[in-house]
């Protein structure tokens, strides 16, 4: 069984059906707002182990409803919650949500607790890391603990993968650390400051310059572009109807996780992590709608 160790944040999504995203200044009327476990993190380490991986989640919360009742989603899931600290100072993470009618969002999240998990978090989860065969973050929490978690990795030979979401500057420590960098379209622009005409293989090629030993570029419909030492290959998307692309990225990284973990070869990690990102595509919501491994199987006719 892969054995994942997920170090990111826990959010509460509180999700408005809009006709369109409303533009600055606009006010615009969308449908009754619900209520959704959600957060980069959480999402992935749910995705993770739904697929059929041994999750350990290293998260904070705070001590109020919503924390709790991410602390319940968790150990429903089984994952190993053990390394969640309830912090009493801060309020748990929270992200408004607007999605469109083509299934589109825009996202702004409160980090609450998310916003002090620190290095001392990890280390004190270290046992968990001696066990990892992928240790996978994301950006929403600080960066000095990302980096202390892919330090831990490296020293118990677990693989790094960063999903740089949201983008920001990254250390030279931490790509140095990182195996696998998987930014969307915006992120890659964003970190490498992109001139407007960049394609995404020009993009990929100048994170890969940075030395990281594989890029994995995704393309929302269109998508995922892979470079690392055979080259660049594209990956068309699976078709689906979409409903709602939120959390999208999370399914695929939670899937390009457990794949690597398994040892599958390079081409089919891509497609299954195409799978379950199309499956999440086609559910509203962040954790509701991250698959299970049969759905994932099933959809690639395995
Ligand atoms: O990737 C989707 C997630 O981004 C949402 O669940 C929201 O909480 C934000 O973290």
């Amino acid at each position: 069984m892969a054995n994942i160790v997920v170090v990111g944040s826990s959010n509460t999504d509180l999700v408005v059906r809009v006709p369109r995203i409303p533009q600055m200044g606009e006010t615009i009327i969308g449908e009754n707002m619900s209520m959704v476990p959600g957060g980069k993190g959480a999402n992935q380490a749910v995705a993770a182990a739904r697929l059929g991986a041994q999750v350990t989640f290293v998260a904070r919360v705070g001590n109020d409803s919503f924390g709790q009742q991410s602390l319940s989603n968790f150990n429903q899931e089984g994952i190993d919650t053990r390394y969640i600290t309830v912090d009493d100072q801060t309020p748990s993470g929270a992200a408004l949500i607007a999605v469109d009618e083509r299934g589109k969002n825009a996202i702004v999240v409160s980090p609450g607790a998310n916003a002090r998990l620190y290095p001392d978090d990890v280390d004190r989860a270290e046992e968990v890391f001696t066990r990892a065969d992928v240790v996978l973050a994301q950006l929403e929490i600080p960066l000095l603990t990302v980096q202390r978690a892919f330090e831990l990795a490296r020293q118990y030979g677990a693989r790094t993968i960063l999903n740089p979401a949201p983008a920001m500057p990254l250390s030279e420590t931490l790509l140095a650390l990182t195996d696998i960098i998987t930014p969307n379209e915006l992120e890659a622009r964003q970190l490498i400051n992109a001139r407007p005409s960049a394609t995404p293989e020009e993009m990929a090629h100048e994170l890969y310059a940075k030395g990281i030993p594989t890029v994995v570029l995704t393309l929302a419909e269109k998508g995922a572009l892979l470079l690392y030492e055979d080259g660049l290959k594209h990956f068309p998307a699976i078709e689906v109807q979409a409903i709602d692309s939120t959390a999208a990225g999370d399914a695929f990284n939670a899937a390009l996780a457990i794949a690597l973990a398994e040892g599958m070869e390079p081409e089919l990690v891509i497609r299954f992590a195409n799978a379950a990102a199309g499956l999440s595509v086609t559910r509203p919501g962040a954790q509701p709608s991250m698959p299970t491994r049969d759905e994932v199987e099933a959809l690639l006719g395995w």
